[in-house]
């Protein structure tokens, strides 16, 4: 059988070229700035890490650093930044894990929690969460704004290469999705990546925190000097009792 492209893991393939499209420096020093304000404690999970760019600063910053991400590819990325090979990385779901030990604080950066696609999967997020962490432990991340919708009611394209990898970056949104079609040509047939992230209320977000143990506190980065984060809320959620 043979088709034009093959349905691939998400970041299987994107990962060769996440870094070289996706990196920012300075975006993660702005992160950072942000966390060291919100966190509490030193001992950190970072949830859906990716290649690690912003697990490996807050550890550089001394803070006893685990990452956890579903992509094999995007983690052996994230290993090969870690010299000292002091931070420990985890393949798993953020939506099941169990590591059995508890964090200080757990963040989950850059729109990874719009992957979740329903309100039942946040509620089994928000649950997992509040197992790995103690009374008064905080959980911070960022949330596409629904204004994200709206953007790309006109629908987005970008060509480019990286290397020997061309590229083509599709975003449209159709409500509550906001769907980036990525397709990736080295040799051989193109390669394509479908990635779907969901844009729930934030009132709805607030109110299953708040069940599941939460008091939360949302922030419009728009209101905070230098914060990069364009159209996304920055959320931090306080646990105040086991679920
Ligand atoms: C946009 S990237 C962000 C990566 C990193 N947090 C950063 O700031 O660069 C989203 C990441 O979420 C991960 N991811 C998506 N769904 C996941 C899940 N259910 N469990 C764990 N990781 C997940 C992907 O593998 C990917 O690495």
């Amino acid at each position: 059988m043979g088709g034009l492209s093959e349905k691939t893991l998400n970041y299987q393939h994107l990962s060769e070229i996440y870094d070289a499209i996706m990196g920012d420096p300075e975006g993660v020093k702005l992160y950072v700035a942000m966390l060291q304000n919100v966190l509490v404690g030193s001992k950190i999970l970072d949830l859906a890490c990716g290649t690690g760019d912003l697990t490996l600063k807050l550890s550089q910053l001394g803070f006893d650093m685990t990452g956890l991400d579903l992509s094999e590819p995007m983690l052996e990325i994230a290993k090969g930044k870690d010299e000292e090979k002091i931070i420990s990385f985890i393949c798993g779901n953020m939506l099941t894990f169990e590591l059995n030990e508890v964090f200080d604080s757990i963040v989950c950066a850059n729109d990874s929690v719009n992957y979740c696609s329903s309100l039942d999967q946040l509620t089994k997020l928000f649950k997992g969460v509040n197992r790995h962490l103690p009374m008064g432990g905080v959980f911070v991340f960022d949330y596409h704004q629904k204004a994200r919708l709206e953007e790309f009611g006109d629908p987005f394209d970008e060509e480019g290469r990286v290397g020997d990898i061309g590229y083509h970056w599709h975003i449209e949104s159709d409500p509550p999705v906001l769907r980036h079609i990525i397709t990736l040509y080295s040799n051989g047939y193109p390669i394509i990546e479908t990635h779907e992230q969901f844009v729930f209320d934030l009132m709805d977000i607030q109110e299953l925190l708040r069940e599941q143990g939460f008091e939360c506190e949302v922030t419009d980065p728009a209101d905070v000097e230098n914060l990069y984060l364009d159209e996304k809320w920055i959320i931090k959620a306080q646990k105040e009792r086991d679920v």
